[in-house]
């Protein structure tokens, strides 16, 4: 099963992303995760990626598209997986069709999560990511057991350094420049599922599934 998410930031791709992955048992790859965890490490490539991100930029297409070929031909792909921020430029998007193209493959599912900007900047501002594992929570729409602690690993909950209220309305441009174009890309590749992403997160996961099978 080869899933990828499309929606604006803060759409809910990561909420979604990380429950499909569990139920289906295949790999979550998030390339905003895979850079972040670049910056916290200090490598090469996440002081290039931090450059961007910092100005809610898009990392440039040659700094993404290998990586996440490489990543999607390990082993643990065999069954399917689901790219979650990746594609997010129409020549990402060539890139990924033509690696699986090489193998006979393409995207089965593309799920777009639809969400208004006006909805987004409340969103993010309410968000707290866990420091250690990732897990995403929101202090009004899912809030943890314990205030800023974990549930799933007891680990100290943050806010992204790329949630400040300036840096949201940048990323918000950046998505209906740049990857909006996608959904039509996906409509004509016949994988495009739409989904109403103000619904509550619950109702949202039982659309994807009744998509999925
Ligand atoms: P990335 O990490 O992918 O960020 P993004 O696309 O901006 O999306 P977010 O992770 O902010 O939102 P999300 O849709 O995952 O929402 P979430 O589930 O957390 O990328 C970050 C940066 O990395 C980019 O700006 C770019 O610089 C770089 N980058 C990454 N990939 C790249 C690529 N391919 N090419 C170039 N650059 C790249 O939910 C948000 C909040 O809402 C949470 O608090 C959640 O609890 C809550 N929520 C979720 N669903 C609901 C709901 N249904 N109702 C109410 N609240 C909800
Ligand atoms: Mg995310
Ligand atoms: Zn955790």
């Amino acid at each position: 099963m080869k899933i990828i998410m499309l929606g604006a930031p803060g759409a809910g791709k990561g909420t979604q992303a990380k429950q499909i992955a569990q139920a289906y048992d295949i790999p979550h790859i998030s390339t905003g995760d895979i850079f972040r965890a670049n910056i916290k490490e200090g490598t090469e490539l996440g002081k290039k990626a931090q450059e961007y991100m910092d100005k809610g930029l898009l990392v440039p297409d040659e700094l993404v598209c290998d990586l996440v070929v490489d990543r999607i031909h390990k082993d643990d792909c065999e069954k399917g997986y689901i790219l979650d921020g990746f594609p997010r430029t129409i020549p990402q998007a060539n890139a990924l069709d033509e690696a699986l193209a090489k193998d006979g493959e393409k995207i089965e599912f593309a799920i777009d999560i639809e969400v208004p900007d006006e909805n987004i900047i409340n969103r993010m501002s309410g968000r707290r990511s866990c420091k250690d594992c990732g897990a995403i929570f929101h202090v009004q729409y899912n809030p943890p057991k314990k205030e800023n602690c974990c549930d799933v690993c007891g680990g100290e909950l943050i806010l992204r350094d790329d949630d400040k209220a300036e840096t949201v309305k940048k990323r918000l441009d950046v998505y209906h420049e740049q990857t909006a174009p996608l959904i039509a890309h996906y409509k004509e590749a016949g994988s495009l599922h739409e989904i109403d992403g103000t619904q509550d997160i619950k109702v949202v996961f039982e659309e994807i599934k009744s998509i999925l099978g």
